[in-house]
């Protein structure tokens, strides 16, 4: 009977005969095979009869090797296992030379695995990322189906720009040598495959927003991309972020929503993949003490996890956080690269994660945002001069989620549309929203990576994506 070493591991039928597949990690004193299949970090010892195994073959057993191994389940005197495989047949299914291999078992550092994206999944810590990241993926699925949510697919080619930020990819079919030219010069559209200006879209929204009007409640979970030129360790050219969209929510409802869900598929990854994180914080631990004393985590990665579970977001207004932030030892000293002097100033990450880590010491909310420093569709306050956006800052990361309640008002969508100077005639149809039928509506995007970065406490951005995509690097 063909197994998984998970499956294996949990099995007591230590009588019938097993198959198990998988990649050899290590092969010790010609004798002890570590095999692992993917299906959990642990590896399951398999003992190799090596008096009676043919002298080339055993040669053959290396690491990255993929083998079939058959053999008896039993239990096992070593340590570290409570079973392994007693081999009465390994098969190679295919070789690695162990000259080329780049995966030894030994530390790596995570930019030779980056160059090496292909086979860094064959890593415990790369697998036990990638194992959550899916655990994490399920979850929110779970979460918002078990809440009255339906799943929506935005589109991914556009002709809109959702955020107004002009950082788009162009999606066109012309050639870049002989683009067609109107009598005016321009670069003639019509004659592309779509017959307009297309982009790959930087947020599913405005397409969630014309669904939550029909269906009540959607959400969005898709590739977005924007072509913006941040070599941080947060950042990434095209990542995955869920869209929750509400009819009928305001930005109170919409924060609640936040904080809850954030929380709920969090506390999932903590019941459900207790083995990948105890590695991961470990890794973690051993990674801190690399460190001086005072840049030192207070928190273990389970300890940041569980905390971010059971505590309360903190919300604050954008005008009480300056109040903070101008008062706040860093900008006093001109510590922070950016000094806020006055209100209006954008907020940098430094001052998210001053107010994060050092203010308040967990998650915060942010909300009534200037008007000027955020897109278009944000509802405008009664002041006249914020809006009702909000952004959730985590700890490490700084923001992980960005939302607003819409404006929903014909007349006053209008006229920001086009003191911003965005082409209205490209928004007929989201303008038609606030002609028929329109009302109080909300939504919220997570950047999915972000959120496998703290869950897994990665530094860099580009170790929780298979094949980053990043300026200058599009490997794979
Ligand atoms: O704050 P953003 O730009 O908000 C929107 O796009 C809204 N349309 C969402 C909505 O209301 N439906 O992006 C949302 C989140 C950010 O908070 C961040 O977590 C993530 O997306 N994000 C990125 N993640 C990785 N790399 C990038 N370049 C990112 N840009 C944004
Ligand atoms: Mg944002």
């Amino acid at each position: 009977m063909q197994m998984t070493v998970a499956e294996l591991l949990q099995s007591n039928n230590f009588k019938q005969e097993v198959l198990v597949k998988g990649w050899v990690r290590t092969f010790r004193a010609n004798r002890f095979v570590a095999l692992n299949d993917g299906s959990t970090i642990k590896n399951m010892q398999c003992v190799v009869d090596f008096e009676n195994t043919p002298e080339d073959l055993l040669k053959r057993i290396t690491t990255g090797a993929a083998v079939a191994i058959k053999g008896i389940l039993a239990e096992s005197q070593g340590k570290g296992q409570t079973v392994e495989i007693q081999v009465s047949e390994i098969e190679i299914l295919g070789d690695s030379n162990p000259e080329e291999y780049p995966i030894q078992p030994k530390k790596h550092s995570f930019e030779f695995l980056r160059e090496n994206a292909h086979l860094r999944i064959r890593t415990n810590t790369f697998s036990a990322i990638m194992r959550i990241k899916s655990a994490l993926s399920f979850a929110v699925h779970k979460y918002f189906t078990e809440n009255g949510f339906y799943n929506f697919h935005a589109p991914i080619i556009t002709g809109s720009d959702a955020e107004g930020a002009g950082e788009m990819f162009r999606v066109t079919t012309l050639d870049p040598d002989k683009v067609p030219r109107d009598e005016h010069g321009k670069v003639d559209y019509n004659e592309d495959f779509f017959g307009k200006e297309t982009n790959l879209t930087v947020s599913g929204q405005l397409e969630a927003e014309t669904y939550a009007m029909g269906l009540g409640k959607v959400f969005t979970f898709g590739p977005t991309f924007r072509a913006e030129n941040s070599n941080t360790t947060r950042h990434l050219a095209e990542f995955w972020m869920i869209e929750p969209e509400m009819a009928f929510y305001d930005l109170n409802a919409t924060m609640d929503l936040a904080e809850d869900f954030i929380k709920n598929i969090l506390k999932y990854v903590l019941d459900h993949c207790e083995e990948d994180l105890n590695f991961l914080d470990n890794r973690l631990t051993q990674e801190e003490k690399t460190k001086p004393q005072n840049e030192r985590s207070a928190m273990s990665l389970l300890e940041k996890l569980r905390f971010v579970v059971d505590n309360n977001f903190k919300r604050v207004t954008y005008t009480e956080a300056i109040t903070i932030l101008r008062n706040s030892k860093p900008n006093k000293k001109k510590k922070f690269q950016f000094l806020i002097n006055e209100w209006g100033a954008d907020l940098q990450s430094e001052h998210e994660r001053y107010l994060v880590e050092k203010h308040f010491k967990c998650p915060v909310i942010l909300f009534d945002y200037p008007a000027n420093i955020k897109a278009f569709y944000m509802r405008l306050n009664d002041d006249g001069k914020t809006v009702r956006a909000m952004d959730v800052l985590f700890p490490g990361i700084g923001e992980i989620v960005g939302g607003s309640q819409r404006e929903e008002r014909y007349d006053v969508l209008l006229e920001k549309i086009k003191a911003m100077d965005i082409d209205e005639k490209e928004l007929w149809w989201y303008l038609d929203l606030r002609k028929f039928g329109t009302a109080e509506h909300s939504g919220f995007g997570l950047g999915f990576e972000r959120l496998v970065q703290f869950a897994t406490g990665m530094g860099n951005i580009r170790d929780v994506i298979p094949y980053p995509r990043t300026p200058q690097n599009a490997e794979f």
